[in-house]
Parts: structure tokens; C-alpha cells; sequence
């Protein structure tokens, strides 16, 4: 089977046009004019990006290594057609996921720029991504433009959380993901309307990450150890761990409605 959306780990800085008429076989083009608006869609900085050698290569791996990436430019690479492929990663918990039905709806809750709510279009769900913020919206739908053309529009929503409209939204669902995005009042009042055998993804920060960083420094916006496992009482909890990911320390959990 055809991987949708794949990992990619060359990166293109060519203008468009040049990258339109001779694509770089697996490779995402991202023009060096736009690299400082575009880093949500480059790796995360422990993972090394790889440049094709060409113009404006110095300049994009300088600017890179400025931001704390590691850069290697390459000339080993070929020009052909390969498809649409990603740099970014979305969460490691949305890639566990099996396939949707083909009506399968999610929602993403705090879906920021938009990566996990794009790839789980892409991978077929029909998004509701909700965020506070009214520039997100615009951010997202860009990003689906690029990476997820062709699948179902991610529907985007401002709405400042808790918010009774929520429950509009989340009626039907069957994947809720809550990624860094914290409120224990939204998540059970969100769980208490979702429907049976609905999947529900969490990622947030704990106490040791606060401990050592200061952030988030909200107290409502991260939990305690063991704690989400208490808060998520009566779901069936199919993973379930704490600690050290991606230079973060965080309480990742899947669940899943009786
Ligand atoms: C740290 S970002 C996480 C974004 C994305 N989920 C991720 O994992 O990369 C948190 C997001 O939650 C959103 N957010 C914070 N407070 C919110 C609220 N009260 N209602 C809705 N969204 C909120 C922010 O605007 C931001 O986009």
C-alpha cells in the first residue's frame, strides 16, 4: 500500500517554479524567502535536515543552523516525481492510529498550527480542529493546502475553551486528541459526550517538566504524575505512560469510551 503523506528528510529551497519543473525526487520544497515562516513545517530540532545542494543552499542551512538544526547539504539526490511527502512530524500517538471508516470524525482540540489535525486528514478523518487563536484557522488551511490537498477539509473553529458550543462539535466523533493542549474541565466534559468506543489521544506536560523549566506555568495546563490516569476513571485506558520524549516531559495516554 501507498504510504500517504510520508516522511521525507531532503529539503528543496529552490523558488516554486523551479521545484514545480523539476521536482527533486523525495524531497518537500520549501523556498529559502519562505524558510523563516514555514519552520512548524521542518522537523523537530533533534532530527538533522538535510539540504539539496543548489541555490540558496549556504544561505538556508546557515539560517537553519542559526535556529539550532542540525544541516547537511547534499548534491546526492535525482529529479523525478515522487508526490506530496512531509518534514514535519505530527504526534507519535495520531501515527498509531489504524485507518478511519470513511465517515470517521475527529476533533483536535488546542490544534494550534495544525500538523496532527492536516495528517489525520490526510490520512482520511473529518477534522474539527479547535483553537482559541483566530490566526490559526488561516495557518491551517494553508498547511492542508500544501500537504493534504485532496482530503477532506479540516473544519476550523475559534472558540476560546471551556465553551458549551464544544459539545456541538463533538457529537458523533470518534477520535478526540487533546496534544499540549490541557484543561481537565474541557477534557471530561469532552469525554462525557463522546460516544462509545470512542478514541481519545492526550499528550501534556507534567510536574517534572514544570519542575525543571517553570512551563507551562499555568497550573491547570499540566498534571501531575498518575494524575490523568485518575482524571481518566471509567475509560479503558490502552497506554498509558509518563517521562522524557522529544527533550519534553510529559503524560501521553490512549483511551478509549466503554
Ligand atoms: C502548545 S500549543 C499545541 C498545539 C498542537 N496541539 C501541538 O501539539 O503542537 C497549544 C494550543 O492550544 C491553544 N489554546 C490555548 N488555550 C486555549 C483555549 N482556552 N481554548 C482553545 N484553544 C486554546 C493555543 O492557541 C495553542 O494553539
Amino acid at each position: 500500500m501507498i504510504e500517504k503523506l510520508p516522511l521525507r528528510r531532503l529539503l528543496d529551497v529552490r523558488d516554486a517554479e523551479a521545484a514545480r519543473i523539476k521536482p527533486i525526487f523525495e524531497s518537500v520544497n520549501i523556498p529559502f524567502s519562505e524558510l523563516a515562516s514555514r519552520t512548524h513545517e521542518l522537523p523537530a530540532k533533534h532530527v538533522p535536515i538535510i539540504v539539496a545542494s543548489g541555490p540558496s543552499d549556504s544561505e538556508a542551512a546557515q539560517f537553519l543552523t542559526d535556529l539550532g538544526w542540525q544541516v547537511m547539504v547534499s548534491p546526492n539526490y535525482r529529479f523525478a516525481e515522487s508526490g506530496i511527502g512531509r518534514l514535519w512530524e505530527p504526534n507519535p500517538l495520531v501515527e498509531t492510529l489504524r485507518s478511519p471508516r470513511m465517515d470517521a470524525k475527529a476533533v483536535d482540540l488546542g490544534a494550534g498550527t495544525g500538523r496532527e489535525s492536516v495528517y489525520l486528514a490526510s490520512q482520511g478523518w473529518q477534522v474539527t480542529a479547535i483553537d482559541n487563536l483566530s490566526e490559526n484557522p488561516e495557518r491551517g488551511t494553508v498547511l492542508q493546502s500544501r500537504y493534504a490537498p485532496d482530503s477532506p477539509l479540516v473544519k476550523w473553529v475559534t472558540l476560546d475553551l471551556p465553551s458549551l458550543e464544544l459539545v456541538d462539535h463533538i457529537a458523533e466523533v470518534s477520535l478526540l486528541t487533546m496534544f499540549f493542549y490541557w484543561d481537565v474541565d474541557v477534557f471530561l466534559s469532552s469525554v462525557r459526550h463522546l460516544h462509545s468506543q470512542a478514541m481519545i489521544l492526550v499528550e501534556v506536560f507534567n510536574e517534572v517538566h514544570h519542575d525543571k523549566t517553570g512551563k507551562p506555568k499555568n497550573e491547570s495546563a499540566f498534571v501531575k504524575l498518575g494524575e490523568l490516569k485518575k482524571i481518566a476513571n471509567g475509560l479503558e485506558i490502552l497506554h498509558y505512560e509518563e517521562g522524557e520524549l522529544r527533550g519534553r516531559n510529559t503524560t501521553r495516554m490512549i483511551a478509549r469510551t466503554p
